[in-house]
């Protein structure tokens, strides 16, 4: 397998969403030391992931990527520089097919030239699309993307530096029957430390009701794979969209705590500068953090769902469980789950902390969420007493 290079789940930030491919250096440096600024990347959020449409159209004389120089004037080598400077993670962006989605140049064929320049650039994050991946001849479609991702992996295991290795392979077989996607999921951990299973979260320049909309399908899709996440394998349901989203409140404190208790990777897409001061509390609440890059490691289950709402329980390291209790619907609910479907040790009484209010209360074994509001999560710390 992969080394093990990410035994908590991956924080920092991507491009991709608020920016598509206006980016380039500038843009990048600035959210960089804005992270640093706002104190999120001592939280955690400290790989900066420069995403598609960083390079050139046409790749140099000896075959190699080349970035583009109206976009990042200094290369690729310098931003690395930089963001270490700052005490940030540098990642970046390639596919495994022979053009990336947005039609530059992809990896197929230059699998090792390319893993040893992003080691050269002192990369420490490589995420792997797979746009535009010709299935080889006499191969089927999962046998070709096995060997192209199994390729690249070797090729970044080989040049010695540990480079974090983020697989798209399982978003683009979302739509071919739950066994063969999961099949898909199973390599795709032996491969890599994360993958993206499913849709992409909305872009920016969509409607705050879309946003909301991809927020709960991404949520849905991945609360179902629980079972197939090990500590140091993630799954990862796309970028956090808390910012200037248009979104509420209640909306990005849903999609914060039902990622952590995810254990899903906490990638901002946003312009951090921009961040309000309600977005900075969201995605930088050390407690939610806490629940998401627990030791343990583990994703946590859906212990109830209908259409309206969703319970999910999580283990935690010093033998609390973690319970979010959120309210997909429209109109306020009380929710609720017993200790025990939770899967927490039986005792008389469990206390409560809300991680999001602060408030700390005392339970029997019945765990309530009185009046939830539309679209908000109650995620509790529960400690059995
Ligand atoms: C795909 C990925 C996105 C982003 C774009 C870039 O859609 O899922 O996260 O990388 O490609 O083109």
């Amino acid at each position: 397998a992969y080394p093990n290079l990410a035994p908590r789940p991956p924080m920092g930030w991507n491009d991709w969403s608020y920016y598509m491919c206006r980016i380039d250096e500038k843009t990048v440096l600035d959210n960089a030391r804005a992270l640093v600024r706002t104190g999120l990347a001592g939280k955690g959020y400290r790989t900066v992931t420069v995403d598609d449409c960083w390079m050139s159209r046409a790749r140099g004389s000896r075959g190699e990527l080349v970035a583009d120089p109206e976009k990042f004037p200094h290369g690729m080598a310098y931003l690395g520089r930089q963001l270490h400077r700052m005490g940030l993670k540098f990642g970046i962006y390639t596919d495994v097919g022979t053009l990336t989605c947005e039609k530059y140049p992809g990896s197929l064929g230059h699998f090792p030239q390319d893993a040893q320049q992003f080691a050269r650039w002192k990369v420490d994050y490589v995420k792997a699309d797979g746009c535009n991946v010709p299935v080889a001849p006499g191969r089927t479609k999962e046998e070709t993307y096995r060997d192209v991702y199994g390729q690249m992996s070797r090729a970044l295991r080989d040049t010695g530096r540990p480079m974090t290795f983020s697989v798209s392979a399982p978003a683009y077989f979302q739509y071919d029957g739950d066994s063969v996607w999961h099949r898909v999921i199973g390599w795709s951990a032996e491969v890599g430390n994360l993958w993206r299973g499913g849709r992409d979260v909305a872009l920016q320049q969509h409607t705050p009701a879309a946003k909301w909309s991809s927020i709960l399908y991404n949520f849905r899709y991945n609360a179902k794979l629980a079972a197939l996440q090990k500590p140091g394998r993630w799954n990862d349901p796309d970028f956090l969209l808390a910012g200037d989203t248009g979104l509420t409140r209640a909306e990005i404190q849903s999609q914060m705590s039902l990622w952590a208790m995810m254990a899903a990777p906490l990638i901002s897409s946003t312009d951090v500068a921009r961040l309000s001061p309600q977005a900075r509390e969201v995605l930088g609440n050390t407690k939610v953090i806490a629940v998401d890059q627990d030791a343990l490691g583990v994703q946590g289950r859906l212990v109830r769902q209908d259409d309206g709402s969703a319970v999910l329980a999580k283990p935690l390291k010093n033998g609390d469980g973690a319970v979010a209790l959120f309210n997909s619907g429209d109109t306020p609910r009380t929710l609720s789950v017993t200790a025990a479907a939770a899967g927490l040790p039986d005792a008389g009484s469990y206390r409560l902390h809300d991680l999001v209010t602060g408030r700390r209360t005392e339970s029997d074994r019945t765990i309530v969420a009185r009046d939830v509001p539309p679209h908000s999560t109650v995620l509790y710390r529960v400690t059995p007493h």
